[in-house]
């Protein structure tokens, strides 16, 4: 049996808008998510998804329910798999599906008690600002109003070590702990991790509390704290799945039909405060696949704002080549570079609402950008500044998915280089698909964990196992078996793929087609597993013997087909390509 309180977590964890909008294409209708019902046949939209309630459900034919209720009626999922499914697409380990040390079950049934844990130090947080002169006196300078900080729900850790005793009575509580609102020093010292900061508390799609940003009220003489403090990753809190202000900005997002992604909490606050309702803000971390494709789902347009400095230069290059491979057609993504040394808050504050907004309106488009760039670095006027150019532009033009987009790029870019759109293509190496793969095929609805899926995450703990891997074994069209190959052809390019620290791995994959299925698999091996790299190589191994025994399977199947004379032309090339490459490799060996 599955734990009720797995259940629930894991519902607070989706979101149903967007488990939906895997198998459905939605576009927002008011307060909901409207779109063609997946249960019964129709014309005119009549299926609606709430992401307030979390539920869907339809006019047309009364289905309704939950995410794991929609997996289970749109898949034929049974209940365990569908549940299955969902947690592997945030990465969340079902526990039964794991064997766990009895502590760390008890963790896991534990993990609804954490929200509470959360909200109850918010609230204190939020009682010790009603109390502190000093705190309420640094908002105000900030200009801030006590309305707005109400509605972000701001609070005050006080300047002392065990605050939090304050709430928490049973301050040896683990729970603490683990919800990083206590840090536990040497010789099990435990303190408050946040102490004399202003809290700004970070909420997932459900509005629960999963997660702090503290600031300094004033900035040390010595640098000896860092200005801002943030929550540690938590068993609730992921960095790059998360961005701030989302809750408040749902309405105003909708309104808009845009997100703007801003760099700081103030800068969501200040924006929100003078009536520019739909900023959020990542998390001290760069834009990761995850975010964008968040995002991209809420609003039809995205807008990244970013400092006009040398460091906002940077980020915004570097979320644009997180975006490139999301960008859709019909979604325009914007870059709104603000004059160097303002930001949002500043900028807002000093010239008001319609002055901002008119910035945002004007913000550069994500190809305007590109060409700019790209342009910036090539003189355009010799014969090598304009291959260089194309050399340029080689590498980030292959990542865009988006079709449109993509044409009108190349022929951006043939038109500066001075070539031909055909010869363009050519030496982009973006020739257009045949017209039988130019749509992509809507994702299957993935039943169960793959194999694929499983002998991924576990790359991430020790990648030169990649090498062990026959590629011939990796024959199901899959998004897991695309990033997988994907990754072994990334490690190749390294010399010492296991000399790469986590953070360099995560570096490499940001900008892989395969980005947001990889960086999952990533942080699904270090969140939820946490195998140690023998453990994690060794069940690699027992993983790629499943490949095979699974391969074997399907051959037989596939040459009785044959036999028979029932398969397909394509059944019977394909069994002529396997045959190829089993004679290749005839003693089923590991592979290179
Ligand atoms: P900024 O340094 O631009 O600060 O950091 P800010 O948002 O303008 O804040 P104020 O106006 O000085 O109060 C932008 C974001 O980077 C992260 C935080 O998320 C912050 O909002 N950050 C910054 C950190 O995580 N740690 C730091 O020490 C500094
Ligand atoms: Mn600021």
């Amino acid at each position: 049996m599955i734990p009720e309180s797995f259940k629930l977590d894991l519902l607070n964890r989706v979101d149903i808008v967007e488990v939906v909008g895997r198998y459905v294409q939605l576009r927002r209708g008011g307060a909901n998510h409207l779109g063609l019902c997946p249960f019964h046949n129709e014309k005119s939209p009549s299926f609606t998804v709430s992401p307030a309630k979390q539920f869907y459900h339809c006019f047309g034919c009364g289905a309704h329910g939950n995410a794991i209720g929609f997996l289970m009626s749109y898949s034929g999922l049974g209940y365990v798999d569908a549940i299955k499914d969902l947690a592997a697409s945030v990465g969340m380990q079902v526990p039964e599906l794991q064997p766990r040390s009895p502590e760390e079950a008890r963790r896991k049934e534990r993990e609804t008690d954490l929200y509470a844990v959360m909200e109850r130090a918010l609230e204190f947080y939020r009682a010790e600002l009603k109390k502190s002169p000093r705190a309420i006196d640094y908002l105000k300078r900030r200009g801030l109003t006590g309305e707005i900080a109400a509605r972000f729900r701001m609070g005050y850790a006080p300047d002392d070590w065990q605050g939090l005793r304050g709430a928490f009575p049973a301050y040896e509580d683990k729970a603490l702990v683990e919800c990083g609102l206590v840090v536990e020093g040497d010789e099990g010292k435990r303190y408050d991790r946040f102490r004399d900061r202003i809290v700004f508390p970070i909420l997932n799609a459900r509005g629960a509390v999963i997660g702090f940003g503290g600031r300094v009220l004033e900035a040390s003489a010595d640098g000896g704290s860092p200005k801002y403090l943030n929550s540690p990753e938590t068993p609730l809190f992921e960095k790059g799945r998360e961005v701030y202000g989302l809750t408040q900005a749902r309405d105003g997002i909708r309104a808009a039909n845009r997100v703007l992604v801003v760099e700081g909490y103030m800068d969501v606050v200040a924006l929100a405060q003078f009536g520019v309702g739909y900023a959020v803000a990542t998390l001290g971390t760069a834009t990761t696949p995850v975010h964008v494709a968040k995002m991209l789902r809420l609003a039809d347009e995205l807008v990244f704002c970013f400092d006009g400095d040398a460091a906002g230069r940077k980020a915004a290059w570097r979320a644009l080549e997180t975006s490139l491979p999301l960008a859709a057609d019909a979604k325009p993504i914007r870059f709104l570079f603000l004059p160097e040394g303002d930001d949002p808050d500043s900028f807002v504050r000093a010239h008001g609402k319609e002055a901002f907004e008119r910035r945002v309106a004007e913000a550069q488009t994500l190809s305007d950008y590109l060409l700019g760039e790209w342009r910036a670095e090539s003189d355009l006027g010799t014969a090598e500044g304009r291959s260089r150019f194309l050399t340029r532009a080689k590498p980030a033009l292959q990542k865009i998915a988006a079709p449109m987009l993509k044409l009108q790029l190349v022929k951006a870019v043939a038109d500066l280089a001075r070539v031909s759109q055909a010869e363009a293509e050519h030496l982009l190496d973006v020739a257009p698909a045949p017209a039988s793969a130019r749509q992509a095929p809507p994702r299957a609805p993935r039943s169960a964990v793959s194999l694929e899926w499983r002998l991924l995450v576990r790359a991430f703990a020790k990648p030169s196992l990649l090498a062990q891997l026959d590629p011939a074994l990796l024959a199901h069209d899959n998004e897991e078996t695309q990033a997988l190959a994907e990754l072994a052809g990334l490690v190749r390019e390294v010399a010492e793929p296991d000399a790469l620290d986590d953070r360099e791995i995560a570096e490499r994959i940001r900008l892989a087609r395969h980005a947001e299925t990889l960086a999952r698999a990533q942080a699904h091996l270090r969140m939820e597993l946490r195998l140690e790299t023998d453990a994690a190589a060794a069940e690699f191994q027992e993983l790629v013997e499943a490949l095979r025994k699974r391969e074997s399977e399907e051959d037989q199947r596939l040459r009785q087909k044959v036999l028979k004379g029932l398969a397909s032309p394509e059944e019977r090339a394909q069994f002529l390509q396997r045959a190829g490459l089993a004679s290749r490799n005839p003693t089923g060996g590991a592979g290179v």
